[in-house]
C-alpha cells in the first residue's frame, strides 16, 4: 500500500483532490495534512472521511520539526502539495503569511521528503501545485507556455514563483523528483467567498453590492474544479519527472461578461426578472497591480498526457450556481465569524 500526502486538502481545489484520491485509489492510504486556516474547512469532505483509506491531520507546513515528525511516521511513497495562502487581495494586504506558507512551508516539505527518501527516490514523487499567476500579465495576445519567463507581479505570485523555482532547484541539485503544474482559474463547489464567483452569487442572493475592480476589463481562463483534479491525478501518475505541465480551460472571459452571466443565471434560479440585479454592479477602485490578462496554452498536457477539460463551461457554471445556492448552510458557515471583519477591511473600508 502507498502512502501518499495531500497538503492543503481541506481547501478548495485541494478537498476535490482528495475526494478523488480516496475513491479512485483504495490500495493508496491518503494523508490530508491541513492547518485549517480560515480557507480550510473539514465540511468539504464529510462523504469520504469515513473511508478507511483516509486519514487527517491538522498541522502547518511552516512548522519544519513538525513536517519531519509526519513524514518520519507516514513515510510517504508521494507528496501532492496544494497547501498555500491562495487569495491575491489578502497577499496585498499582509504579504508575510504568504512568504511563510508558500515558500518555507514548501521548503520544509521538500526537505522531510529528501530525509525519508535518502536510501533512493524510486518510486518517489513530489507534485508540486501552482498558478498561472506566476508568468505575469499578458496583453490582447498570445498565451502563457511553460517557456514563458516568469513575471510575477504580486506578493501571492512571486511567493508561488519562489516556491516554483526552489522546486526545480531540489530537481537540479538533489536529483528530488518532483513534478510541476501551473493552473488558470477554477470555479466550482466548496470555493471560498473571497473568490470572485462564489462572493458575487452570496451577494447577488442577498442583494448586497458587486464589487468590480476597476472596469471590468480583466480576463481571466476559467477551468471547472474536477477537470483540475482529473489533470492532477494524470500528472501525479503519468507526468514527466522535472517537468512543468500548464493546465487551463482554454475559456477566456472578461471580468464583466463573466459577472453579467453569473448575473443572468442566479436571477433566473432565484425567480427574479431577467437582469433584476445588474443593478448591485458597482465598480470600485482597482486592485494594486491588477494582472490584465491570463490565458493558458494547455497544449503539452494534451498532448504528452490527453489531458482536456471534460466539462463544458455553460454547464459546469451553472451547476456550481446551483451547489451555492442549494448549499446556503455551508455559505452561512464560512461567512460568520472572521470572514465579516475580512470583508469590512476589503470592501468596506477601501
Ligand atoms: P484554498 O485557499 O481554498 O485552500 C488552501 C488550503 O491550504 C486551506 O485548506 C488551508 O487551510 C491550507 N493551508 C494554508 N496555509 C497552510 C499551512 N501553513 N499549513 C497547512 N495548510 C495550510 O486554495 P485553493 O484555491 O484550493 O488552491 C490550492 C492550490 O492551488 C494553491 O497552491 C494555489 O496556489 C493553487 N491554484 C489555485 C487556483 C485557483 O483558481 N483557486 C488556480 C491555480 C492554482
Ligand atoms: O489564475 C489562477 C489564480 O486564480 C489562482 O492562483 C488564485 O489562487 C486564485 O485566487 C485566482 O486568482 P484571481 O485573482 O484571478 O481570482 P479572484 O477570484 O480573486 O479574481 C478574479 C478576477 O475578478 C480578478 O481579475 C479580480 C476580479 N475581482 C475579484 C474580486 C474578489 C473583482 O473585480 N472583484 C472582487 O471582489
Amino acid at each position: 500500500m502507498k502512502t501518499i500526502l495531500i497538503t492543503g486538502g481541506a481547501g478548495f481545489i485541494g478537498s476535490h483532490v482528495v475526494r478523488l484520491f480516496v475513491n479512485k485509489y483504495p490500495q493508496y492510504r491518503i494523508v490530508n495534512l491541513d492547518k485549517l486556516t480560515y480557507a480550510g474547512n473539514l465540511t468539504n469532505l464529510t462523504d469520504i472521511e469515513n473511508k478507511p483509506n483516509y486519514v487527517f491531520e491538522r498541522g502547518d507546513i511552516t512548522d519544519g520539526d513538525q513536517m519531519q515528525q509526519l513524514f518520519d511516521k507516514y513515510q510517504f511513497d508521494g507528496v501532492v502539495h496544494l497547501a498555500a495562502e491562495s487569495h491575491v487581495d489578502r497577499s496585498i494586504a499582509n504579504p508575510m503569511e504568504f512568504i511563510m506558507t508558500n515558500i518555507v512551508g514548501t521548503v520544509n516539505l521538500l526537505n522531510a521528503a529528501r530525509a525519508i527518501w535518502k536510501d533512493g527516490f524510486e518510486g518517489k514523487r513530489f507534485y508540486h501545485i501552482s498558478t498561472d499567476e506566476v508568468y505575469g500579465s499578458l496583453g490582447d495576445e498570445g498565451k502563457f507556455l511553460e517557456t514563458t519567463p516568469y513575471d510575477p507581479r504580486s506578493p501571492y505570485s512571486a511567493s508561488k514563483a519562489s516556491s516554483d523555482h526552489l522546486v526545480r532547484a531540489y530537481f537540479h541539485t538533489f536529483h528530488m523528483p518532483v513534478v510541476l503544474s501551473n493552473c488558470s482559474n477554477n470555479y466550482g463547489p466548496y470555493q471560498f467567498p473571497e473568490k470572485l464567483v462564489p462572493l458575487f452569487i452570496h451577494n447577488i442572493r442577498n442583494n448586497k453590492p458587486l464589487p468590480v475592480y476597476g472596469k471590468g476589463e480583466n480576463v481571466r481562463d476559467w477551468l471547472y474544479v474536477e477537470d483540475h483534479a482529473i489533470a492532477i491525478d494524470l500528472i501525479f501518475h503519468k507526468g514527466r519527472e522535472g517537468e512543468t505541465y500548464n493546465i487551463g480551460g482554454n475559456n477566456e472571459w472578461q471580468n464583466i461578461k463573466l459577472i453579467q452571466k453569473l448575473i443572468e443565471i442566479v436571477d433566473l434560479k432565484l425567480g427574479r426578472s431577467a437582469g433584476e440585479s445588474l443593478k448591485l454592479i458597482t465598480y470600485v477602485k482597482d486592485r494594486a497591480g491588477h494582472d490584465l490578462r491570463y490565458a493558458i496554452d494547455a497544449t503539452k498536457i494534451k498532448e504528452e498526457l490527453g489531458w482536456e477539460p471534460t466539462v463544458k463551461f455553460t454547464e459546469g457554471f451553472e451547476s456550481t450556481v446551483d451547489w451555492y445556492l442549494t448549499n446556503e448552510e455551508w455559505l452561512n458557515n464560512v461567512t460568520s465569524g472572521d470572514y465579516q471583519k475580512y470583508y469590512e477591511q476589503q470592501y468596506v473600508k477601501r
